[in-house]
């Protein structure tokens, strides 16, 4: 399957994905990298392995100002350019536009790391998240790999994950525990997805069905 991958920052879980497609484990190939920051170490790496990069949305200011895609070029650009059978979110912070979500119906997941639908929504991003999760003396944590729809981290559950969370645990601590977690269940998902390995509830509810 053809993958485009949104992201903002470092780009791990991105990375980890991609090194999933190559190796196999994933039956499927990166076609086009989005994000809304050109300068992000997950478009370097991307322009590294010769996959498309393309900026959403136009930056407002600072060194890119006015370059970027407007949601209709976005849209058609991953249907019709690159054929993208689906999105995946990966460390990419800005609100996905209605357009995208309405054009991969089903076909658009995301993760966060948190325990949704605890520590999740509008500001719950990075280390808040964590910060949130310590202050709160919650004894576990993880990330949550969800199906996106128009709000922020509110889409049907596909899969989580489970890691300690320690009361001596500073945030960036259990960022690092969380996200060893990340690399392993999004490729998991990813290569369900891929498969066709994935079922729906009458009621809405995603089930992923392991390989044989
Ligand atoms: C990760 O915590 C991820 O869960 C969140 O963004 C952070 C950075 O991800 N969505 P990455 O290293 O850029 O993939």
């Amino acid at each position: 399957a053809r993958l485009a991958v949104f992201v903002s920052g470092g780009g791990s879980n991105f990375k980890a994905i991609h090194a999933a497609c190559l190796d196999g484990r994933i039956n499927g190939t990166v076609v086009a990298v989005v994000s809304d920051v050109p300068s992000c170490g997950g478009v370097a790496y991307a322009r590294e392995h010769g996959i498309p990069t393309l900026t959403y949305p136009i930056a407002k200011k600072g060194e890119f100002q006015g370059q970027g895609l407007t949601a209709e070029q976005l849209v058609d650009g991953l249907r019709n350019t690159h054929k993208a059978d689906y999105v995946l979110l990966a460390g990419y912070l800005k609100l996905i536009p209605p357009e995208l979500c309405r054009a991969f119906p089903r076909a658009m997941l995301n993760i966060h790391p948190g325990l949704l639908p605890s520590f999740g929504g509008k500001g719950y991003y990075g280390e808040r998240v964590h910060k949130a999760v310590i202050a709160s003396g919650a004894r576990f944590s993880g990330p949550t790999v969800h199906f996106v729809d128009e709000e922020f981290d509110t889409g049907p559950i596909l899969a989580q994950r489970v890691v300690p969370v320690f009361p001596t645990d500073t945030p960036k601590q259990l960022a690092a525990r969380v996200l060893r977690e990340e690399h392993q269940v999004y490729p998991h998902c990813v290569a369900a997805l891929c498969d066709g390995r994935i079922a729906w509830r009458e009621d809405g509810i995603p089930i992923l069905w392991e390989a044989k």
